[in-house]
């Protein structure tokens, strides 16, 4: 009963979105598809949500003098990171595109009886390619050592919009812009890791990378046909692509850093500002959705857990290493995107830069 009841509502959703779309047959078709398959993997991820809940814990010792950088939380699920890695007595560089917002954080923080961490706020907009060069400028000349760095900052849907740099904007956004802040910070990364305690790259993808059946790797500009939907789910994929080659890499050059993608969960946080759902039901995210606070849980057990220590490459949900989808498992597919990324970005030898 509830299983055709989800599908009839599943249905009407659809169609609904494609009478209010106006646009060509053939892209009503491939959009209508998306949805269909977007509302699936939602409503199967916020089951596995439900299953999982035991699991979503951290139990781990004070981080003393650990420094930690993340892109993007003025809201949403990475300022609830930032909030529970200051409880862990870390010092967080957030990167931000409003500096100000912030700043104004640490008091809200202090306020709400947090009294252990640091806040440093720099300007990022991890979009614009210049920006992260300058991020990373700063974010090095103060800190010679760095513990985490955090891929946090996302967007997803909305029209077709390039960036200054001329890359489509999720694409930009989700991947392109980490990829170079990776690269850029990766020899502190190197530094701040130890033999038994390596430092963490952490990508914060999605399920979403599940609706993608294939993957072609020249094609994630998207200058020729964009479909929202559709590049979402290759920034998510390019994501975890990307986490399972260069943790290869830094174990073969026996580097001190894990990578590890993971899914928040289905949180109830802004990125759902203008899907069909919210606009349909915008009551449904805050009665089915989990909160930020729970969504952050999974992105902070990849940084510090110590049940991960040797087990980079993975994928996490619910504080659990979880299969990706099988795409992800090509070595083919993670070197060419490897190869093609750094050429998009003019990147000689990842890590070395002058
Ligand atoms: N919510 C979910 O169900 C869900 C599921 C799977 C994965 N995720 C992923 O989780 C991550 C966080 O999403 P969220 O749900 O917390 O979304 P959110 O509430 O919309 O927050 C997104 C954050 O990213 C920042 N951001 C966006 N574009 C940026 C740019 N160009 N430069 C710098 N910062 C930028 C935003 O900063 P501003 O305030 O400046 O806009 C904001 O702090 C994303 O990577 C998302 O793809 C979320
Ligand atoms: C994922 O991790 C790698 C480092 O492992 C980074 O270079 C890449 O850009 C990350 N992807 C994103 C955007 O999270
Ligand atoms: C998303 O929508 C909410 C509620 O309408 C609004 O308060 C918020 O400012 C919006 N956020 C963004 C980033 O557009």
């Amino acid at each position: 009963m509830l299983f055709i009841g989800g599908f009839l509502v599943i249905v009407v959703l659809t169609g609904i979105a494609i009478i209010r779309s106006k646009k060509p047959i053939n892209l009503i078709f491939t959009e209508a598809k998306y949805e269909v398959l977007y509302n699936f993997e939602g409503a199967r991820s916020m089951w596995q949500d439900i299953v999982m809940k035991k699991y979503n814990n951290i139990e781990v010792s004070s981080k003393s003098g650990r420094i930690a950088v993340i892109s993007g939380g003025t809201r949403g699920i990475g300022l609830e990171v930032i909030k529970l890695l200051l409880k862990h007595d870390i010092t967080v560089i957030l990167g931000c595109r409003n500096t100000m917002q912030g700043e104004a954080l640490l008091t809200v923080f202090r306020e709400s009886g947090i009294t252990t961490g640091k806040l440093d706020v720099y300007n990022l907009d991890i979009s614009v390619m210049d920006s992260v060069k300058k991020f990373a400028v700063l974010v090095k000349e103060k800190y010679p050592k760095i513990h985490y760095l955090i891929n946090n900052a996302g967007i997803m849907f909305g029209p077709y919009v390039e960036t200054r740099d001329g890359f489509e904007s999720q694409l930009a956004t989700n991947y392109l812009g980490h990829f170079l802040l990776s690269h850029l910070l990766f020899s502190h990364l190197k530094s701040g890791g130890g033999k038994d305690v390596k430092s963490r790259i952490v990508n914060v993808s999605s399920c979403a990378h599940n609706v993608l059946g294939e993957f072609t790797v020249e094609d994630i500009s998207e200058r020729k046909h964009y479909i929202a939907g559709h590049a979402y789910a290759q920034s998510k994929l390019a994501q975890i692509l990307f986490t399972k080659y260069l943790d290869q890499y830094c174990k073969n050059e026996k580097m001190n850093v894990q990578v590890h993608a993971v899914h928040p969960g289905i949180v109830n946080t802004d990125l759902f500002n203008g899907t069909t759902l919210k606009s349909l039901a915008p009551w449904a995210p805050s009665l089915f959705f989990k909160t930020p606070e729970k969504g952050a849980v999974s992105v902070v057990y990849a940084c510090l857990s110590e049940d991960l220590e040797e087990k980079g490459g993975t994928y996490i949900v619910n504080c659990q290493i979880f299969p990706a989808s099988k795409i992800t498992d090509s070595l083919q597919l993670q070197k060419n995107l490897f190869d093609f990324t750094k050429g998009l970005l003019s990147i000689e030898d990842f890590g070395v830069y002058k």
